[in-house]
């Protein structure tokens, strides 16, 4: 085994050795490592990945199986075809507005959320700039910015006290982050993994501090539609000028349960379209036609599936929190939209620990928090976007599990 070991470091290292290193920088996801370990698992109920249970509505599928059908096969659009931009426009318009209506101008159709995160990166920084994250954070933003050669600076977000805590940004750690490396902040609202929602004030005092330092804002807005108290959530599009430098990423993914479908878009500026166009052009040449037809069929008709899976999830936050203030030894915040809730359990500080522990003595799979950053560990993230009854289970298994481990 030791020699079989060593000529695997070998012959691994001898490839190693001749990658960039900007790409030996990316590292590995902290959630797969749990995912792995407990995915076969039977009567694990699986909360570490960030979806929703159910699959695509079958209305928005047909859609890409008459394009399919109809032999729309070809190459295409590199920023989208225009009936998609121009649907995406639309509803941000009913959405976002009446401020002023959305230009179809304003949107680049990508593979998902993650390429329009990758394209926003490589517009405002590369090697050796820096990005301002505040963590706790979804691991791809700092994965997307060392690939670039960037480097992540971490801002600890603030946890208060109390019963009903709330996070919040941490505005003086931001400010002394700041140097002339320093390119951009990304904002993720409501926030994966926190749930954690910034209000208006806050967005302002984010918006005011990167105009001071001419810094670009990627607002990752992404459930901004999962909110439990209003349509939606604040946005910078609520007080932005249009000479702000801020680079919207977005994604069919989670409002119309479409994550393998891999389907999302830009919004920025009119006058970077060609600068996108040609990034399309050299990194994924366009998304398939087919899944463009299915995003309209979801955009044009799919209000009602978002606002039944946005109840689902207000039903399953409020299920989760009753049950573990119950306890008396979990800290959380209460979250404000998105549909994870990130937790802590008393007197157990290992999170990747506890996380196998839960696989094994509760059948419950949890994201361990030191995934989402420094600021993490200690916590759980737990993926909420299940059937209500799932939820109802999750929550007695755990606190069972708080019970007898006290
Ligand atoms: C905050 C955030 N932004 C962007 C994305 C990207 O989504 P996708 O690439 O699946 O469209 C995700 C997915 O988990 C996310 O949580």
């Amino acid at each position: 085994m030791q020699v079989e070991g060593g000529r695997n470091t070998a012959e691994r290292s001898r490839w190693l050795d001749r990658v960039q290193p900007s790409a030996l920088a990316v590292p590995d996801s902290g959630i797969v490592e749990i995912f792995n370990y407990g995915r076969n698992r039977e009567g694990v109920i699986p909360l570490w990945v960030g979806e929703s249970d159910q699959p695509t509505p079958s209305f928005i599928s047909a859609a890409a199986i008459r394009s399919l059908e109809a032999g729309e096969t070809f190459y295409t659009y590199q920023r989208g075809i225009p009936a998609l931009r121009e649907a995406i426009a639309r509803d941000m318009t009913a959405l976002y507005g009446p401020r002023e209506a959305f230009s179809p101008e304003r949107f680049f159709v990508t593979i998902g959320g993650m390429h329009a995160l990758q394209i926003a990166m490589r517009i405002v920084g590369g090697p050796g700039d820096e990005f301002l994250v505040p963590t706790p954070a979804w691991p791809n933003f700092g994965g997307a910015i060392m690939a670039l050669g960037a480097r992540v600076v971490e801002t600890p977000m603030r946890l208060g006290s109390g019963v009903h805590p709330r996070w919040s940004l941490d505005m003086a750690a931001l400010e002394a982050a700041v140097n002339p490396a320093t390119r951009a902040i990304v904002i993720n609202s409501p926030s994966n993994p926190l749930g954690w929602t910034a209000t208006l004030e806050e967005l302002e005092a984010v918006l005011r501090f990167a105009r001071r330092h001419g810094l670009w804002i990627i607002a990752d807005e992404i459930y901004g539609r999962f909110t439990f108290d209003a349509v939606r959530a604040p946005s910078f599009h609520d007080i932005m000028a249009a000479d702000d430098l801020i680079l919207f990423p977005q994604t069919f993914s989670k409002n119309w349960a479409m994550t393998g479908w891999r389907i999302g878009w830009l919004e920025a500026p009119e006058a970077l379209g060609q600068l996108i166009e040609n990034l399309v052009q050299y990194s994924t040449s366009g998304v398939a036609v087919p899944s463009q037809r299915a995003a309209l069929a979801a955009i044009e008709g799919g209000a009602d599936f978002v606002a039944e899976q946005v109840r689902r999830a207000r039903q399953n936050r409020d299920m989760l929190c009753a049950a573990f203030e119950a306890t008396g030894r979990m800290r959380f915040a209460a979250p404000d939209g998105g549909f994870y809730l990130f937790c802590g359990i008393e007197g157990y500080p290992d999170a990747r620990r506890l996380a196998f522990r839960l696989v094994d003595e509760a059948g419950i799979g949890a994201a361990p928090g030191d995934a989402f950053g420094a600021a993490g560990a200690g916590s759980l993230r737990l993926c909420f976007a299940r059937s209500p009854a799932q939820i109802a289970e999750v929550a007695d298994r755990l606190t069972t599990w708080v019970a007898r481990n006290a």
